[in-house]
């Protein structure tokens, strides 16, 4: 029986970054994951396929809306789906394989096969057709990320009542796709459909998308996405969906009540996910659940089992698989003794529409609870000389600073490669500058960039230069 200093189970982008980092700093590492490939939900049926969807049917709306106003004539555009959704299975295989080829360059024993905590430093592994392996290690990093969930009522039969995960490999566009959830998966994957040509009906519980992001995100998005076709159905608490042959038939009531119905070929439950602790032998070592299924753990990332860690979306905070990242290289530092940080604050969210969306520290919801004494600075991006040219112009940054000392203490935007833009943000936070700082700093012309230094310039003053 082997011997690992550190065992990662699940192979996600929490715990293979975590056994990269284990490996660098010199531990005997192992990491387990029941399926062949590595990657976990991001790389096989989340971020990855979701984002070259995405990039591929925006490539097919640019050239059917706006190639003719850029002079291009693009006769007899077709949709092959078969193609798109193989480039997409390409992008996946090269990605995955990427992390394989990892591990082999970290020395990192990768075991396949769903695994069991024998004792706090014993796990069985089960792999194919019965085999049995057990891994004896002195710590172990649980990394056992997140699978969908759904509601009362519904029930996902993953053939016409579908998950994200059957949403990224449908056979055929849908005539009509009703989504349940007007968050994060719902919009992007409702996005893709619309506009590959489905009529896309978003039912959400709440009155606004979007919930985490600020409010304003929320309001802009739904207005750009309405534009580009898509429909929303706010305040609809659904109670149930019901499959006749192909038709997919979603019961909701509204504010007042009344009963309101929803019928297409598809329906997409995009309702959150939940943490995935399923057969580990939690219990057995002593690690009970919190109520809604994930491990605590303390601040060092530790469960109730000394030397047992768990990170990423098994546990507590955005399920984000950046978050997961920066959480699988902590516990690896912790575990040698350094004294790593994470500031949860700085952590940016992104929605990969298009234009997208993103924001990083407080929302405004936030600080108005608190009574805080801000500013806040906006700039639309139809000033930008920059949208202008890629008739990108939806959109604005809003940045929001402390009233007294002008420290950033928020930036939200929606924009064109707002996901990108946000990293500027991110920085701005870590090293708490000011709206003045950054509005003093040279920003490239022309850049979508310049945005953010326009809205300090009006978070300090109400100085910006181009509106
Ligand atoms: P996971 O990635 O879920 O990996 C866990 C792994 O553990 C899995 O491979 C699983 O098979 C394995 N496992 C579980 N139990 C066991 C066991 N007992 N034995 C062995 N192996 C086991 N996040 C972003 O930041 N940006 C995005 O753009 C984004 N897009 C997304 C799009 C979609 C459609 C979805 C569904 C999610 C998206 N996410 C995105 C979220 C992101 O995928 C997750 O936050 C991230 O994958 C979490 O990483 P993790 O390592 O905690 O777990
Ligand atoms: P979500 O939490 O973002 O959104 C779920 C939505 O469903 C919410 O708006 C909620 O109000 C709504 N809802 C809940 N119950 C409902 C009901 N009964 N009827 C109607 N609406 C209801 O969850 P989602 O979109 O499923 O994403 C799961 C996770 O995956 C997220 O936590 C996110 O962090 C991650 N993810 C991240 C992405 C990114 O970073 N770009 C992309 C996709 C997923």
């Amino acid at each position: 029986m082997e011997k690992f200093d550190t065992t990662v189970i699940g192979s996600g982008p929490g715990g293979y970054v975590a056994a990269i980092r284990c490996a660098q700093l010199g531990l005997k590492t192992a990491i387990i994951e029941r399926h062949h490939k590595l990657g976990g939900t991001c790389l096989n049926v989340g971020c990855i396929p979701s984002k070259a969807l995405l990039d591929s049917s925006e490539h097919f709306n640019n050239a059917k809306r706006y190639f003719e106003t850029h002079g291009i004539n693009a006769e007899k555009l077709e949709l092959n789906w078969p193609r798109m959704r193989q480039r997409k299975d390409d992008v996946v295989g090269q990605t995955c394989e990427g992390i394989q080829y990892l591990m082999k360059k970290n020395k990192i024993t990768v075991l396949t096969g769903h695994a069991t905590f024998k004792d706090a430093q014993t796990i069985i592994v089960n792999g194919e057709a019965g085999a049995e392996q057990t891994v004896n290690t002195e710590r172990v990093i649980i990394a056992t990320g997140s699978k969908p969930s759904s509601i009362p009522g519904v029930v996902c039969d993953k053939k016409r009542v579908i998950t994200s995960t059957e949403a990224l490999s449908l056979e055929k566009v849908p005539e009509k796709l009703i989504v349940i959830g007007g968050g994060v998966v719902g919009l992007e994957l409702g996005s893709v459909y619309n506009r590959l040509g489905s009529v896309v009906q978003v039912v959400e519980y709440l009155d606004r998308l979007i919930p985490g992001m600020d409010l304003s995100l929320g309001k802009e998005v739904q207005r750009f996405l309405k534009k580009q076709g898509m429909e929303f159905f706010l305040s609809r608490t659904v109670q149930s969906a019901s499959v006749k042959g192909k038709s997919v038939t979603v019961v909701a009531t509204n504010k007042n009540g009344e009963k309101v119905e929803f019928s297409g070929d598809y329906c997409l439950v995009a309702v959150g996910r939940r943490p995935y602790s399923d057969n580990l032998g939690l219990d057995d070592i002593g690690i009970a659940l919190d109520e809604q299924g994930r491990i605590p753990v303390n601040e060092h990332l530790e469960t109730a089992i000394p030397g047992i860690y768990a990170i990423g979306d098994v546990i507590a905070g955005a399920m984000l698989a950046h978050k997961a990242e920066e959480e699988g290289v902590f516990v690896a530092e912790t575990m040698v003794g350094q004294k790593p940080h994470i500031n949860y604050k700085s952590i940016p969210e992104v929605l990969y529409t298009w234009p997208e969306a993103a924001g990083v520290g407080f929302t405004e919801d936030e600080l108005k609870a608190e009574n805080y004494n801000y500013t806040a600075g906006n700039f639309p991006f139809k000033a930008l000389g920059r949208a202008r040219v890629s008739m990108d112009t939806d959109g604005f940054v809003k940045v929001l600073a402390d009233k007294d000392t002008d420290e950033i203490l928020g930036i939200h935007m929606v924009g064109a490669r707002a996901a990108d833009l946000i990293a500027e943000a991110v920085v701005a936070l870590e090293y708490r500058a000011s709206a003045e700082d950054i509005a003093r700093m040279s920003h490239a012309h022309p850049t979508y960039a310049e945005a953010i230094k326009e809205a300090m310039l009006d978070a300090t003053g109400k100085r910006s230069l181009h509106i």
